[in-house]
């Protein structure tokens, strides 16, 4: 049954980014294999060392200033053209780059700063690092404009209303463990949506259908078959 492209939402995870170079969170060498996320994803993290904190982020700016993005994020700027929204928990920038425009950031940007003071953001792409003043308020302390654990989400109203009025919902490169991004799918099949996976493996979510492959494989194919019609 043909879907119109604006009754899609597409929620990305660290799996469309990996074949850029970026690293995913869960897999074997994944960023929480090799930090303590507590210490360098919380707030309670950069109240104790807000030096450690800037440092993990910075790199991860440089490395994605370095990516380039992958087939999957070019074909999902296309289907994002069409009308689709995109939702990402990705706190790269490789989503735009790729020509995707009015992406949902739930988790934040890499790229802007914020100030826990006045709660001013900006664009940032050099690196951060203590005693940075607010180029608003001149206070600070600045930080990553990153969601972090414990702290609320951006743009879920907007999510949920956008899930409550879609015909098919779309997880990619997501392993489904972190809410409430976990639970967008249960949203959708509430909604009367149709479900679908697309990741190396199954995860444990409920979903209609599933595409197993890498993202650079499997999204531009499955855009083609939803923009002629047959997806
Ligand atoms: N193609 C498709 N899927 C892939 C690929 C690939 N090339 N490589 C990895 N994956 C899949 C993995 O199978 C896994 O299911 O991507 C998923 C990555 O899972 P996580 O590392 O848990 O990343 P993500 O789901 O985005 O994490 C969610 O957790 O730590 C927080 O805020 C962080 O946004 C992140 C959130």
């Amino acid at each position: 049954m043909a879907v119109d492209p604006s009754r899609i939402v597409v929620l990305t995870g660290a799996g469309v980014s990996a074949e850029s170079g970026l690293g995913t969170f869960r897999d074997k060498d994944g960023l929480w294999t090799k930090y303590d996320l507590a210490e360098v994803a919380t707030p309670e993290g950069f109240a104790a060392d807000p030096a450690k904190v800037h440092a993990f982020y910075n790199a991860r700016r440089r490395n994605a200033l370095e990516a380039a993005p992958n087939a999957a994020h070019v074909a999902l700027a296309r289907l994002g053209a069409a009308g689709a929204v995109i939702v990402t928990q990705n706190v790269d920038d490789l989503h735009e780059r790729a020509g995707a425009r009015d992406v949902i950031h739930m988790h934040g940007e890499l790229m802007r700063g914020l100030c826990a003071a006045c709660g001013a953001t900006w664009a940032q792409q050099g690196d951060m690092e203590p005693g940075d003043a607010c180029p608003d308020c001149g206070k600070g302390p600045c930080r990553p404009d990153i969601v972090w654990f414990g702290e609320f989400p951006y743009h879920m109203e907007r999510i949920a209303e956008a899930i409550a009025a879609c015909d098919l919902f779309v997880a990619i490169g997501t392993s489904g463990e972190v809410y409430p991004a976990a639970g967008f799918v249960e949203e959708a099949r509430r909604a009367g949506a149709r479900t679908l996976e697309i990741n190396l493996e199954a995860t444990g979510g409920r979903f209609d259908a599933r595409l197993i492959g890498p993202a650079t494989d499997v999204v531009p194919g499955w855009v083609a078959t939803v923009m002629d019609g047959r997806g």
